[in-house]
């Protein structure tokens, strides 16, 4: 197990404040912040738009942070895309599959609107989206395997819930679009970096930079495993070789999906987070979260008058306290020893709502959580709960 005294230092905010909304965003550590500065006080300029030395080096640290990712992934660096989020990664998919009309998509009903909403706006090219259901955050596959029809083209599923914390069986669900013949999108936005997986299996993986994997904010990525399954959407400077006044030819990927300057200081951060990660490990980190999030929910559940949506096992735990509001909740939560969760709909309206009309209170744990902040937090929902 990582020193996660020495770990704390890497995230100076952390002695300021209870940070449970790691599952929105994790902290960036100084290591990252370094190496973002490093980029804009030593060599600040565009990728692989000069000769000059320093654009040379810009372009190289860049490249660096995709080849970090693809060892992190165990997958070719050249099957990354740098992307701004998840979100964005989802949608390079849905804008770039040549998809028919009566094309179908399957997706679940525990999704994010990011997995959400670019299926849903395929309809007006005649693109119909399936909604399987859960039980108890759970998909069961056979529900996917009764969706599965002929015209099933993709199916986009999340790895873990943004809401509830559990996790779904994708490899089990990949084989099975699979064997119909359907292509697989996994979001990986709350399971990346925090929990051992070979993603290998997927057709699209979207993740983020700035949750599991600790880099700034804008940062994230698409795996793509066979090029041959999408085009590009978005044309621009840095996606072609040879531009004449009535053609153009691209570049090869990924650099065809990469128009226009990157983030290219989020994405050198990002490589220097994902050495970090690398370093903790992530079946520590997964160990680590784990057990805190056991004595979350242990916790929570035993104080009357608080109900828990979320199942044992999670580290992402919603939860409501009767005769609060959600938002008046992680108020006072704030208020009372600055402890920062996410309260509402989380962005994934047709779960939550489902789980109470206002929403839940969503306290998440990252690898940085520590036991104290845990305790703080049990003892500070006790004392609402009392104080009611
Ligand atoms: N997707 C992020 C969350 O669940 C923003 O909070």
């Amino acid at each position: 197990m990582y020193d996660l005294v020495a770990l704390r230092c890497e995230f100076p905010v952390l002695s300021g404040c209870v940070y449970l909304d790691s599952a929105s965003t994790s902290q960036t550590p100084h290591c990252a912040v370094e190496e973002m500065n490093r980029f804009f006080l030593d060599y600040a300029a565009n990728h692989g738009r000069g000769a000059h030395h320093l654009a040379r080096k810009a372009t190289a640290e860049y490249e660096r942070s995709r080849e970090i990712l693809g060892r992190f992934l165990s997958v070719p660096a050249d099957h990354l895309v740098f992307t701004k989020n998840t979100t964005d990664s989802i949608n390079i998919v849905a804008h770039g599959i040549g998809w028919e009309c009566g094309d179908e998509v399957v997706t679940t009903s525990l999704e994010h609107h990011a997995n959400f909403l670019p299926w849903m706006a395929l309809k007006d090219r005649g693109v119909t989206m399936k909604v399987i259901p859960h039980e108890k955050g759970f998909v069961d596959p056979d529900s996917l395997q009764e969706a599965m029809s002929p015209r099933t083209r993709l199916v986009a599923v999340n790895h873990m819930t943004n809401v509830l914390g559990t996790v779904q069986p994708v490899e089990e669900m990949t084989a099975i679009a699979h064997d119909a013949g359907a292509l697989v999108l996994v979001d990986a936005a709350q399971s990346v970096g925090h929990m051992p997986f070979d993603w290998t299996g997927a057709d699209f993986l979207a993740i983020p930079g700035h949750k599991g994997l600790l880099g700034p904010q804008g940062t994230g990525a698409l795996y793509v495993s066979d090029y041959g399954n999408l085009s590009i959407s978005c044309h621009g400077g840095g996606t072609v070789g040879n531009v004449y006044l009535d053609s153009y030819e691209l570049l090869p990927p990924p650099a065809c999906f990469e128009p226009g300057t990157p983030n290219l200081p989020g994405v050198i951060g990002l490589g220097r987070a994902v050495e970090l990660v690398e370093e903790l490990g992530v079946s520590d980190i997964h160990m680590h979260e784990s057990r805190l999030g056991r004595i979350m929910w242990d916790g929570l559940t035993g104080i009357d008058g608080v109900t828990v949506y979320s199942p044992p096992g999670t580290t992402v735990i919603s939860f409501n306290i009767a005769g609060l509001s959600p938002d008046e909740c992680a108020r006072r939560l704030d208020e009372m020893a600055a402890i920062c969760v996410r309260s509402g709909m989380h962005c994934a309206q047709p779960l939550t709502s489902s789980l109470h009309p206002e929403g839940t209170v969503r306290a998440s744990i990252g690898c940085y959580t520590s036991d104290d902040e845990i305790s703080i937090f049990l003892e500070t929902v006790e004392r609402i709960v009392t104080d009611l």
